[in-house]
Order: C-alpha cells, then structure tokens, then sequence
C-alpha cells in the first residue's frame, strides 16, 4: 500500500484509496500517498481551494482525460491557468489547425473533471482568493508564492496534476509550507535601492542568485506597496531562483516586524541589495531593441483591472503604431467591456486577450526575428525559449514606443521616474 508506513489516514481516506469512491479517485489517492510518502507527511488535510497550471501539453492533457476515463471529477471545484484563446489566434490567422484542436481538447478534459474555466495566472485577485490561514493546493508558481507571501495562505508549490490530485479527492498531504515552521523567513535581504514603481520590484525579483535559497525577508522596502508591485516582485523571484514565499516586514501578513518573520531566531544569512544590482538586472533583459519596435505584450503575470485601466488612461485619444498585446483575465475583460475601457484600448490598437499565457509558441511563432518589449521579465524569460526577443521596459515606455514605434537607449532602471502604483 502507498503511503508512508506512519502516515495517518482516515477512514474516508482510506476508503477512498481502496476504490470506494470509484477508480479515479483511488488513482489520485494513491499519487498523493507517494507524495506525501517522498516528503515525510505525517497526515493528509482537507483543502479547500485549487489551481491547476493548465498547459494543454501533451502530458497534461493525456492525465486530465486519463483521470475522467477512470471517472474522476472534482470535489473541490479548481480554477485553471491560462492555455491559448483560440478564437483570437484563429482570427489573426495565427494558430495551426492542430493548435486549436489541442486546446480544445484541453479544455474538454478540464470540463469534464469539473473545473471553473478561469485560463488565468492570477485566480487570487478574485476567481479564486484564499483567505489567510486557508490550505490550498496551488501550482503555477506566481500564484503559489502570492497566496503564501501576500494573503498569508498555506499551499506548496503544487504541479499541475498533484494539484488536480487534490481537487479530485478534496485533501493534500501535510508537508512544507502547510506547517508553520516552514514558513518563517531565513534569508535577511537588506534593500538600500529605491524601490518604488513595478519595474523595479520585478528587478528586485531577479535577484535570486544573490539572495540564494531560503524565504528571503525584505528590509527596506516603501510601507505602502501595491499588488502590481507584490506581484511583479513574487513572478521574477521565481524565473531567477525558487520561491515558496517571502515576507516583508509591516506589509506581508505574517511578518508584522522582523523579529517575527524570522520566528525569533537568526538569519541564515544576510544579503545586501542596491541600485546596482537591479541595474545590472535589468541590463540582462533590456538590450536595445532595435531602432523600430514591432509589438508590444504586456500581462505577464495577468494584467489587473487596476494595471489595464491605467493603460486604457495613458493610451486614450492616441494611436499606436504596432499592435499591442494585452494578457489578462475574462473578468477583467468583462469589467473593460462594461466600462468602455475596451473601446479606448481597441481605439488606440490596444487587444485585451483573455486565456492566454506567453508560454504557448502556438500562438506567437509569428514574432520570430520581429522586436518587441515588455513589462515582464518572465514572459522574456519563457519566449526566449522559442526565439522570440524582447526588450524589458516600465509599462508607460512600453506603450510610449507602440505609439511612437520607435525605442529609445537604455538607461539604467535605478534612475526610473517613479511610477504610478495604480492602488
Ligand atoms: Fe501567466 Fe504564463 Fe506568464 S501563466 S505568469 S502568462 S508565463
């Protein structure tokens, strides 16, 4: 039998490995048995909220309509990570026959096991916001690094099918970051830069070569910080090492000071960082890129009600050269939509895409050898990977060059204009 020999089961626990609940649910248990086996759980716990990092790869799709032809369906109703918009790559003329089969496919399999088609990266802002203290089996690594720092949740870094695991039997093993002692801080990070806009929170993110493992604790940073901000910063933490969480002191829920971040004890460690550190940060993802820009993207993570309205205000009344690629959520889209906000983003070439992550080559093979620029140094990160180069700008520089379809020379990020934190 799975499971570690001492880990306590319950009845119904046991009953559902033993096939009570149908096969499905049985082959789900016994997955999470062998993960909590691997990390030493002592127990499984009920979980109450899930999201599942939809890819629609082939690995994915094959479990997803492996676990609902064993009749597999959620207990625990997951939202889901964004996959491709079919509709809009297909009107582009963008995506392959065979693209749009496979996200269909995906979806299908998701429909099926029940899932909340939500196809975003940040399901905390409303679809799916876990309250503090709430166990929740997360993957996708911005949203699980968010709900532990910023809402103070408890959730491991999940893959896509433990995390459809948990969503079918409604439980999650009891390990890492589910026990209070993981979640205290290790790593002192005492931040003399000037870190105030988004960008520059993404660039204190990729700072984790520096910071090294551990739960950094950031000291030194402004009282008052925006979910842009928190969000940016969580994302670039974990393209530049692996983050479950971190706490900044008088801001993140479960750091009210230092003293209590760390739980008492010493840090590991203490690392230092400056304004040259997130120059030389963002001297890794800002080459020039060329005298003309051919695109824009921008949400990545997903932009924000707040993040797309501040576009929708700085674009109003103008006309952008190159297109501009807006990722975000349908209820933000919906929102747009009800507030005109869309209209002035369509007016000035501005497209509010919904259910769409970078990472989908499908969708943006067509950008190969063009320049473009982005707010998000994870999306260049993750494009890179299919030959797409993009330039790392502040949003406002980003939309500026779509209307001028022009760029400017780099200039190092420390001596940013301070922008605005839109809450
Ligand atoms: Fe979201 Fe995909 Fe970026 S899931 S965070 S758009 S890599």
């Amino acid at each position: 039998m799975p499971g570690k020999r001492n880990m306590k089961l319950t009845e119904e626990q046991q009953e559902m490995l033993a096939g009570k609940y149908g096969k499905g649910a049985s082959m789900a248990m016994r997955i999470q048995c062998a993960v909590g086996e691997g990390f030493e759980a002592e127990r499984m716990v009920p979980v109450s909220r899930v999201h599942i990092s939809l890819s629609a790869q082939n690995a994915d799709i094959w479990f997803t309509e492996k676990m609902t032809e064993a009749g597999a369906a959620a207990r625990v109703i997951p939202t889901v990570n964004p996959g491709y918009c079919v509709k809009y790559f297909r009107e582009k003329g963008w995506l392959r026959e065979e693209d749009a089969v496979n996200m269909r496919r995906t979806e299908a399999a998701y429909r099926k096991l029940g899932a909340n088609m939500t196809l975003s990266c940040t399901p905390y802002i409303s679809d799916n916001r876990p309250a503090f203290g709430e166990i929740c089996a997360f993957s996708e690594t911005s949203v699980t690094v968010f709900a532990n720092s910023v809402l103070g949740a408890r959730t491991n870094r999940e893959s896509a099918m433990s995390a459809a695991c948990a969503a079918i039997t409604g439980f999650v093993p009891e390990y890492g970051m589910l026990l209070p002692e993981n979640r205290l801080g290790t790593v002192l990070v005492k931040v003399s830069a000037a870190v105030d806009s988004v960008i520059k929170f993404a660039m204190l993110g990729l700072c984790g070569k520096k910071i090294g493992r551990g739960i950094p604790v950031f000291a030194g940073l402004p009282e008052q910080i925006g979910t842009e901000s928190l969000i940016a910063l969580g994302a670039s933490l974990n393209i530049s090492g692996s983050y479950d969480m971190f706490h900044i002191p008088g801001v993140t829920p479960e750091a009210p000071d230092a003293e209590t971040a760390f739980g008492g004890k010493a840090p590991v460690r203490t690392v230092e960082l400056t304004d040259r550190d997130l120059d030389e940060a963002f001297a890794l993802y800002s080459h020039e890129p060329g005298e003309a820009i051919d695109y824009v993207i921008l949400g990545c993570p997903h932009y924000t009600w707040e993040q797309v309205s501040a576009a929708a205000a700085f674009l109003r009344g103008k006309k952008a050269c190159v297109p501009i690629m807006i990722l975000t959520s349908r209820t933000v889209i919906a929102a747009a939509a009800k507030s005109g906000i869309k209209e002035i983003l369509e007016e000035a070439g501005a497209d509010l895409i919904p259910d769409t992550c970078v990472d989908e080559k499908c969708c943006f093979r067509c950008l190969e050898g063009k320049n473009g620029v982005t707010d998000s140094p994870k999306a260049i990160y993750y494009m890179e990977n299919f030959g797409i180069r993009m330039a790392v700008r502040d949003w406002k520089t980003c939309l500026a060059w779509a209307v001028s379809g022009k760029s400017d020379s780099c200039t190092p990020v420390s001596g940013a204009a301070k922008e605005d934190h839109y809450a």
